[in-house]
């Protein structure tokens, strides 16, 4: 039986088995070389920003999961709840039985009870934007920009937006030519 458990923190043996999985994933499938993973960690640095993780189970064995981050941020002087989706996995016999779908409509849900006004994520459009398009997730079609581990400011093109508030002002905002400035570390 599948059963999705929403966790504020990981007790330490069940965050140690979750990250042996995810990383299981990431790493092993993508083959990462150990400088993409220096790569990763100056990045990726929104450790104070993750807020919930969401774990599926069947029948007591992990199958899939993903991290929820939410930030204050400030863009073009205007003050966004900013929401997050980071790491998103399924096990390799376990996809397109629509776990992930799964898992991003519970995401939505539990951003929104947040206070979350809009939604960022990074990924590869090419390959997923159907996937996130089920729960409103559209190409932010322009850069977003952040600030690594090291200060550096980085600019990327692989972002894509959902409104949870869907507020004229804020699309105006989030959409404008500028890049997309989403703070301090990507996820
Ligand atoms: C991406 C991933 C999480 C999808 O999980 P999933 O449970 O198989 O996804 P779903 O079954 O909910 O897929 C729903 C729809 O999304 C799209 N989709 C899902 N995976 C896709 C893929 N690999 N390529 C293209 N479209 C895909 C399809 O439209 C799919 O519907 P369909 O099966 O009827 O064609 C899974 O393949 C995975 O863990 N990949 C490795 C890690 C990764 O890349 N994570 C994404 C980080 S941004």
């Amino acid at each position: 039986m599948l059963k999705i458990k929403l966790y504020k923190d990981l007790p330490e043996e069940l965050r140690s088995k979750y990250s042996k999985l995810k990383r299981g994933v990431f790493v092993g499938e993508a083959q990462e070389e150990e400088d993409e993973g220096i790569e990763h960690e100056e990045e990726y640095c929104s450790e104070a920003d993750l807020i919930c993780y969401l774990i599926a189970y069947e029948d007591e064995e992990i199958i899939g999961g993903l991290e929820l981050f939410k930030r204050r941020i400030k863009h073009l002087n205007q003050l966004i709840i900013l929401g997050g989706i980071g790491s998103l996995w399924v096990r390799k016999d376990k996809r397109r039985r629509g776990l992930a779908t799964k898992l991003l409509k519970k995401v939505m849900e539990e951003l929104k009870i947040k206070g979350c006004e809009v939604v960022y994520l990074c990924t590869d459009i090419g390959k997923l934007k159907s996937l996130y398009a089920q729960v409103g997730f559209v190409p932010l079609k322009k850069n977003y920009t952040f600030v690594g581990r090291s200060g550096k400011r980085y600019f990327k093109d692989d972002g894509m937006i959902a409104f949870i508030k869907p507020k004229e002002t804020l699309r105006k905002i989030v959409k404008s030519k500028e890049p997309f400035d989403i703070g301090v570390g990507n996820w």
